[in-house]
């Protein structure tokens, strides 16, 4: 865990807490809001990851840059890392964090990957935004929570259920919560990505490489950087603005299963 508490001509930057910083959409989120001079708090397992990405975003854009490795499948350690950060707060919270393991027919399926996806992209979802939203409540402050959902949460597809099912899950989370808070000033964003070229099909194939590359053949995926830009879009709107939904895909890919390759 790192520490740096901003200096004194800082503190009136606003602050972004960003789960699964350590790679991919999370990473790239991290960048889009340091250049923008917020302030960032990142989590995720991989210590070396986080430390090497807070060194360079601070050193580059001059923003202080915290980070702590959380697991989000362990709800007392979420909240022990929100309490850690007591003196923060948080404008924004991007849970970012989530997988898919595995791919092929339910029945076939390992249960360990149902439980490790759940786990962490409905449960450990669930978790951050609680303890989130109850300070942004308890503070009367304005707040956004964005959750990475995908649009495999509007569409299942054959070889996928149970993630699919995870990311319904996000869009539904998403929509209770706009609702639960709703005479409070905070905004509730479900971004839907389809293809993102980042570490997601190696941690899908179990670090197949090869197998991970073929999901993105033929066809020019969205990067990172077009994940960060629609959630900056959603952030960046007019108080009085609330962007719910965004589903964005690469110009071939019409839906999770209608992808024309070259
Ligand atoms: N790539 C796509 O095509 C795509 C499309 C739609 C939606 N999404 C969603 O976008 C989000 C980010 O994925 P990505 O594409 O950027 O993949 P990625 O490069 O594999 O990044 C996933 C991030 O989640 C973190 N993470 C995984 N399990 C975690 C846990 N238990 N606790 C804390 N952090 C955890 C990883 O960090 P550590 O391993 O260091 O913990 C990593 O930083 C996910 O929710 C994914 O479902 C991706």
């Amino acid at each position: 865990m790192s520490d740096e508490s901003p200096r004194k001509d800082e503190v009136l930057r606003k602050t972004v807490l960003i789960t699964g910083a350590s790679s991919g959409i999370g990473a790239a989120c991290a960048e889009k809001f340091a250049i923008q001079g917020w302030n960032l708090l990142l989590t995720a397992r991989r210590q070396d990851r986080l430390e090497a990405l807070s060194a360079h975003l601070s050193a580059t854009y001059g923003v202080t840059v915290n980070w702590q490795t959380l697991d989000v499948r362990r709800r007392l350690d979420v909240e022990q890392s929100l309490t850690n950060w007591q003196d923060r707060q948080i404008d924004v919270l991007i849970n970012n964090a989530g997988l898919a393991l595995g791919w092929g027919k339910l029945p076939d399926n390992n249960p360990d990957d149902w439980d490790t996806m759940i786990d962490t992209n409905i449960k450990g979802l669930l978790w951050m935004s609680r303890s989130v939203v109850r300070r942004m409540i308890a503070t009367g402050q304005a707040g956004q929570i964005v959750n990475i959902g995908s649009i495999a949460g509007i569409q299942a597809y054959p070889n996928g259920a149970v993630y699919c099912a995870s990311k319904a899950a996000v869009r539904f989370i998403s929509d209770g919560l706009r609702q639960d808070v709703i005479e409070h000033p905070i905004r509730v964003t479900n971004i839907q990505p389809g293809f993102v070229e980042t570490e997601f099909s190696v941690v899908r194939f179990h670090g197949d490489t090869n197998r991970a590359k073929a999901v993105y053949q033929g066809i020019k995926p969205l990067t990172g950087q077009d994940i960060a830009d629609a959630v900056w879009y959603a952030v960046s709107a007019p108080a009085h603005v609330q962007v719910a939904e965004i589903t964005l895909t690469a110009t071939h890919q019409a839906n999770a299963t209608v992808i024309h390759r070259a």
